[in-house]
C-alpha cells in the first residue's frame, strides 16, 4: 500500500530519558493512523547538513518505550546557522543554513519533528520562518523551556538526583561529615529543588538565588551544635555566590550553549571546611541524570507529547511546538519558545514550601 505523505525526525542538544518514547509514539501513531512514511534524521541537524537519514518502520520503533537514550543519535553542536568544522586544524563556523534547508526539500517532507531543548528549537523557528513546517517536541532534563510546565526527561533526572541524596544521608550521618551534591540544570534550578526537596536536603542552592556563604556555614553548625552532626546540601551547577561568579567547568565553543558549569560543589565544599571546620564531601552527579530507562511520568508524558505532535501535522500547525499546561496538552508558537529559558521564580510554590519545612536555600536562616 502507498503512503499518504512522508514525515522526518530528529533529536537534537543533550540527549536523556524518554526520547525513545517519543520517537516511538510519533512514529506508531504517524504509521498506524496516517499512513505516513517516517524518516529518522541522525545526529539531529548534522543528519539534516550531511544528509544522514533513514526509514523507520513500524518494527523499528517497537520495544523502545523504555530505552535511554535516541534511536537516532544527537549532536549539541550542529547549529546549521553556525555550523562548526576543522579546516587545516583551524576551527571555523559557517551559516550552512540553506544547504540544510535545500536538504531538507530534498526529502520531501510535509514536516520536521524537531525534538530538542531551548538550543534545538530556537534553529526549528529559525528553520520555519525560511519556509521548512516544523513541528516541535520539549525534551530537556533541566526543564527550562518556555511555553511548557513540564518536560520529558525531567523526571527521570529527578529521580536519579533523590537516589543520590538518600545514598549520601546514611554516609553522611555515618562520619558526621557535610556532603554537598552537585547536580545539572544549567541556568535553572528545578532538578536541585525538586530532588533536593524529595529527598529531604538540609540546604538547597539554585542559580536563581545566590547563596550567601555566611548563611550556609551557620547553618551547618547550628545542625551540628543542636545534634544534627551532618548536613546534606543539593547545589545546582549554576549556582553562585552572592558575590562570587559561576564556576564554568569548560567552554564548547562549537555549542549553541558553549559554556559548561561544573565544579560549584568543589568551590563550596572547601569554604564550608574553612569556615566550620567540619569535613565536607562533594559528589558531581554529572551525566549520569541523563542516563538510563525514562520514570513511568517520562513515559507516559513523551507518549502523551508525540501523539498529539502528529495531530498538529495532520491539521498542519506548523511553526508550533507541543507542550503541557496544567496537565493539559497545548500548542506553543515556536518563536514564544525561542524567548529565552524558563528559570524557577522565586515565589515558585515548591520554593515556598521548602522554606516552610526549614530548607535553607542560601540566603536566610
Ligand atoms: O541541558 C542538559 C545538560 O545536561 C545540562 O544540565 C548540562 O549543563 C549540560 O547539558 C551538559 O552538557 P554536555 O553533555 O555537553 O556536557
Amino acid at each position: 500500500m502507498s503512503t499518504e505523505g512522508r514525515i522526518a525526525i530528529l533529536s537534537g542538544g543533550g540527549d536523556c530519558p524518554g526520547i525513545n518514547a517519543v520517537i516511538r509514539a510519533v512514529a506508531k501513531k504517524a504509521i498506524l493512523e496516517h499512513n505516513l512514511e517516517v524518516i529518522g534524521v541522525e545526529d539531529g541537524y548534522e543528519g539534516i547538513i550531511r544528509n544522514r537519514h533513514r526509514k523507520l518502520s513500524f518494527a523499528d520503533v517497537s520495544g523502545i518505550i523504555s530505552m535511554g537514550g535516541t534511536i537516532l543519535g544527537t549532536s549539541n553542536t550542529a547549529n546549521p546557522y553556525r555550523y562548526t568544522s576543522l579546516k587545516n586544524g583551524q576551527l571555523e563556523i559557517e551559516d550552512v543554513s540553506q544547504i540544510a534547508i535545500a536538504n531538507v526539500k530534498k526529502l520531501g517532507v510535509d514536516c520536521l519533528v524537531c525534538i530538542g531543548g531551548d538550543g534545538t528549537l530556537s534553529i526549528a523557528n529559525s528553520l520555519f520562518k525560511e519556509g521548512i513546517p516544523i513541528v516541535g517536541i520539549p525534551k530537556t532534563i533541566d526543564n527550562d523551556l518556555r511555553g511548557t510546565d513540564v518536560t520529558f526527561g525531567f523526571d527521570s533526572a529527578v529521580f536519579v538526583a533523590t537516589e543520590g541524596i538518600d545514598r549520601l544521608r546514611t554516609t553522611a550521618q555515618s562520619h558526621h561529615r557535610v556532603m554537598i551534591m552537585e547536580v545539572m540544570g544549567r541556568n535553572a534550578g528545578w532538578i536541585a529543588l525538586h530532588s533536593g526537596v524529595a529527598g529531604g536536603g538540609d540546604m538547597i542552592l539554585i542559580p536563581e538565588i545566590p547563596y550567601n556563604i555566611n548563611v550556609i556555614a551557620e547553618q551547618v553548625k547550628e545542625r551540628s551544635k543542636s545534634g544534627k552532626r551532618f548536613s546534606l546540601i543539593v547545589v545546582s551547577e549554576g549556582a553562585r555566590a552572592k558575590d562570587g561568579n559561576i564556576v564554568v567547568q569548560r567552554i564548547v565553543k562549537e555549542s549553541t550553549d558553549p559554556i559548561r558549569y561544573g565544579g560549584v560543589g568543589f568551590v563550596l565544599g572547601a569554604k564550608i571546611e574553612e569556615l566550620t571546620g567540619i569535613e565536607t564531601r562533594t559528589v558531581v552527579l554529572g551525566h549520569l541524570q541523563r542516563g538510563g530507562v525514562p520514570t513511568p511520568f517520562d513515559r507516559v508524558l513523551a507518549t502523551r507529547l508525540g501523539t498529539k505532535a502528529v495531530d498538529m501535522i495532520d491539521k498542519k500547525a506548523y511553526g508550533y511546538m507541543v507542550g503541557i499546561s496544567c496537565n493539559s496538552l497545548v500548542e506553543v508558537p515556536l518563536e514564544e519558545v525561542a524567548k529565552g529559558q524558563r528559570t524557577v521564580p522565586l515565589n515558585d510554590p515548591l520554593v515556598r514550601a521548602a522554606r516552610s519545612v526549614g530548607t535553607c536555600l542560601g540566603d536566610c536562616l
